[in-house]
């Protein structure tokens, strides 16, 4: 049974300790056609998942980002695709599209992921080069977003203070 889709949004919390249990491999699948089905600019889908299982390669990765990552059973690894992006929208989509377009495929999976109770943390602080280099990239695919994925150590995270609603909407009539 997974949360409804206004439950998952509101409860979500970033997770960075995780149980070593296994993920299954249906609901790894779930989380990715949740990314899948993202809205891209010209429907392009530039992105790519890797899906990081093996323990030497998520150290690696964790060794360039968050350390905390390799206790993830399961790491994505979302890149882009530049020349892709370029091709069709030139510097907007070099510039623009490519972050938003994956950034909400990421969005998708980090939903899908709370949903499905596990805990996740979108992780943007990595050395790129060095990620290209450990995944063997191909030339044009840059590395985005890393969510580590994980069973959280520790149940209901207290909500995080936010700005209020008045500081970020202003209503045009
Ligand atoms: C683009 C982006 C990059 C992030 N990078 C990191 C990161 O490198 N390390 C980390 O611990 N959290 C990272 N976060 C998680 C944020 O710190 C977190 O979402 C924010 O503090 C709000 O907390 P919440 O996710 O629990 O609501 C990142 C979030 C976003 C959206």
């Amino acid at each position: 049974m997974t949360k409804d889709l206004i439950d998952a949004i509101e409860s979500r919390r970033s997770v960075r300790s995780y149980k070593s249990d296994p993920i299954p491999d249906p609901t790894i699948g779930r989380i990715l056609e949740c990314g899948r089905l993202a809205p891209s600019a010209g429907n392009l889908e530039p992105w790519f998942f890797y899906v990081v299982k093996n323990s030497q390669i998520k150290d690696q990765l964790a060794a360039v980002s968050e350390p905390w990552i390799k206790a993830a059973p399961v790491v994505i690894v979302v890149t882009a695709d530049y020349t892709l992006e370029s091709q069709n929208f030139g510097e907007r989509g070099r510039e623009m599209y490519l972050y938003q377009d994956s950034a909400a495929a990421t969005q998708n999976m980090l939903l899908a992921a709370h949903g499905y109770g596990l805990g996740s943390c979108w992780v943007g602080k990595f050395d790129e080069i060095k990620i290209k280099q450990i995944l063997n990239l191909p030339e044009g695919q840059q590395p985005v977003a890393l969510l580590p994925l994980g069973y959280p150590t520790e149940e209901n995270q207290p909500p995080l203070a936010h700005k209020s609603i008045d500081e970020m909407v202003k209503i045009i009539h």
